[in-house]
């Protein structure tokens, strides 16, 4: 039997876990698996010791790995008197492929295989699809990878080279992933999209249980995250709560989000403010611009429950941090990442954060795989 089932984000409807059910029969919100009592098989991540973390696997040996995870946290120093408190990053672009979303793929990819799927579409602003194109090479599947035509020429090199197939697509972000969806419907294949895949999130929560091994029960007390779909952002909430709830953690860190100017849904939803797809504008924040986030409602509630507060950052202000990262802390961060700096310091100065809790943020991918900045 199943450790788990899929659960409705925001009604009670629920059903058994498959690679092909990814949202609600009754309202269309988006799913996420719910463990079932005493059916914990105790399924360790990869180089993982310590208290337990619930997996959607039955079989330790389910678990397709490439060693991600165990990123290294460094307190940024030269920068502490800019931001105006303690300042950590953990250093995400050190994953296998350079971004974090290897923790959601190797989960993910594991399930999918447990249930006997050899071929997935997925679309991607780069970095999700060059990590599924690693973990379905080394686990012998066929994948199919939707980018928008103007992705980081080193992104789209990199899905291409561990062997997916590319399929480039004109215009938005929201239009690759249109494109995909058809491609899935008219080949009658599975979507592995990592923004609506229960077992993705499954995967990004263990970034918070490694941060309770890295601070015990001193986490810092505002961690900053950007967002375009929210599965860092969603993962690390449901992470914290597992940790609350087994009491290792005995309060919980305020989650804040970042967005651009350029594409910023979520950020206008939360302040109650209209915008609409027809806004979006370019940007070089690649992993934020997701103009129809499915999770939006998800970010909003854990925005909301866990006190936290959101920003919108320029592009000259991403392009700048990129820089004072790599100039002064030795981080080359890419654009999307760079984001979460520029809004710490501006949440910072119009106190939204305090200055005495600590502030943490994922260096979520690397400088390497994107355009220089000017
Ligand atoms: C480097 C980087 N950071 C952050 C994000 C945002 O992740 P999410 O869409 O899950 O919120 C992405 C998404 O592509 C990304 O590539
Ligand atoms: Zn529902």
């Amino acid at each position: 039997m199943s450790n788990h089932k899929f659960q409705c984000s925001s009604c009670a409807w629920s059903c058994e876990s498959s690679p092909i059910i990814l949202e609600c029969e009754k309202c269309s919100s988006p799913l996420n698996v719910r463990y079932l009592p005493q059916t914990s098989a105790n399924i360790q991540p990869t180089g993982w010791s310590g208290h337990t973390i619930p997996l959607p696997l039955d079989h330790q040996e389910d678990l397709i790995t490439l060693g991600e995870g165990n990123t290294p946290v460094v307190q940024l120093n030269n920068l502490k008197s800019r931001i105006m408190a303690d300042i950590y990053v953990k250093q995400e672009y050190m994953n296998p492929t350079g971004s974090f979303k290897d923790r959601g793929t190797s989960i993910m990819i594991s399930a999918l295989k447990s249930m006997k799927v050899d071929e997935l579409v997925e679309d991607s602003s780069g970095n999700a699809g060059a990590s599924l194109s690693a973990y379905a090479a080394m686990s012998n599947m066929t994948a199919h990878i939707f980018v928008p035509e103007s992705a980081p020429v080193p992104k789209i090199g990199q899905i291409e080279v561990y062997g997916a197939t590319v399929h480039k697509i004109p215009g938005t972000r929201d239009a690759t992933t249109d494109a995909a969806k058809t491609f899935v419907h008219d080949n009658q294949l599975v979507y592995a999209s990592h923004n609506l895949s229960p077992f993705f999130i499954e995967g990004t929560k263990i970034f918070a249980h490694e941060i309770f091994r890295e601070f015990g029960d001193n986490i810092p007390g505002d961690i900053v995250i950007p967002v375009g779909n929210g599965s860092l952002y969603l993962g690390m909430w449901k992470g914290l709560c597992e940790l609350k709830e087994s009491n290792h953690i005995s309060h919980m860190p305020r989650l804040h989000f970042v967005q651009t100017e350029a594409v910023k849904p979520i950020y206008s939803a939360a302040k109650g403010r209209s915008w609409d797809v027809s806004m979006i504008r370019e940007t070089r924040s690649g992993g934020t611009a997701v103009g129809s986030p499915p999770r939006q409602g998800e970010v909003i509630e854990v925005l909301t429950r866990s006190n936290g507060s959101c920003v919108t950052v320029t592009e000259e202000e991403l392009a700048d941090w990129q820089k004072i990262l790599a100039a002064k802390e030795g981080i080359y961060a890419e654009p999307t990442s760079a984001t979460a700096l520029a809004g710490a310091e501006k949440l910072v100065r119009s106190d939204s954060i305090g200055k005495n809790n600590g502030i943490l943020v994922p260096i979520t991918g690397s400088g390497l795989k994107d355009d220089q900045p000017k």
